[in-house]
């Protein structure tokens, strides 16, 4: 049996503005382990957050197939694109993306509320994950009220919420300072090693770099490990 949980193969992704086509991503072929932690490093402009939301189906492919589990991504609906990164995929983001009116314990539980899980359970989970995230006194607080390293937290319970098989994070410590940086670091290798979480991070940061067990460059639209 194969471990391959998601996979890209001979990805395309072009843009079209003005009739001229832009080919950002060329035959690129990525396979993810089960349970691996891979850094993904390029230019600016190489192409990273292009493969991530290919990955993760928030974005299909000009040609090519994604696959999960073995299977080609369906994402045909805006439906079952949601269905599909609701129910398999944890992203977290450079500048975090909570929702400004919700405090962290209502962030973390967004994900199984849109899949319409049981509130009292989610909210028992959400509580866990924000305890083991370092922030069990600060379940209350909106993002306003949390540092960027405490909102990056916040966002990786929030990735972590349905137990998703991938956790997408593009840039994750673009944001922070040097020693909020290797915290978050530090969270990321320790759910990837607690969890068996499978994890692909797109960073400038060679000691995101570092921290995984593999990297994949991306240069001129092509992947070079
Ligand atoms: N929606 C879009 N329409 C047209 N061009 C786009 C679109 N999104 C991205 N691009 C182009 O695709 C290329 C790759 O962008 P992408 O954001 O994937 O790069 P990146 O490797 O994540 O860069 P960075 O390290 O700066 O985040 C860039 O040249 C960008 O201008
Ligand atoms: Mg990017």
């Amino acid at each position: 049996m194969s471990n391959v949980v998601l996979q890209a193969d001979a990805v395309e992704k072009s843009y079209f503005l003005g009739g001229k086509e832009l080919a950002v991503l060329q035959r690129v072929s990525l396979e993810l382990q089960v349970g691996e932690f891979v850094a993904l490093q390029g230019a600016s402009g190489s192409g990273k957050s292009t493969l991530l939301q290919l990955l993760g189906g928030l974005d299909r492919p000009t040609a090519g197939a994604i696959r999960f589990e073995g299977e080609p991504l369906r994402v045909q609906t805006p439906a079952q694109a949601a269905e599909f990164r609701g129910s398999h995929v944890g992203f977290v983001f450079q500048a975090y993306h909570l929702l400004p009116d919700l405090d962290a314990l209502e962030n973390v539980q967004l994900p199984a509320q849109v899949l319409r899980r049981p509130q009292a359970e989610s909210e028992q989970r959400a509580r866990e994950l924000l305890d083991s995230v370092g922030l069990s006194d600060r379940m209350d607080h909106r993002p306003s009220e949390l540092s960027g390293g405490e909102q990056q937290r916040v966002a990786i319970a929030r990735a972590l919420m349905n137990k998703p098989e991938i956790v997408l994070a593009d840039e994750p410590t673009g944001n922070l300072d040097t020693g909020t940086e290797s915290e978050i670091i530090d969270l990321l290798k320790r759910m990837h090693a607690e969890r068996q979480l499978t994890l692909l991070v797109a960073t400038h940061d060679e000691t995101v770099a570092r921290a995984a067990q593999r990297v994949v460059h991306l240069k001129d639209g092509r992947v070079c490990e």
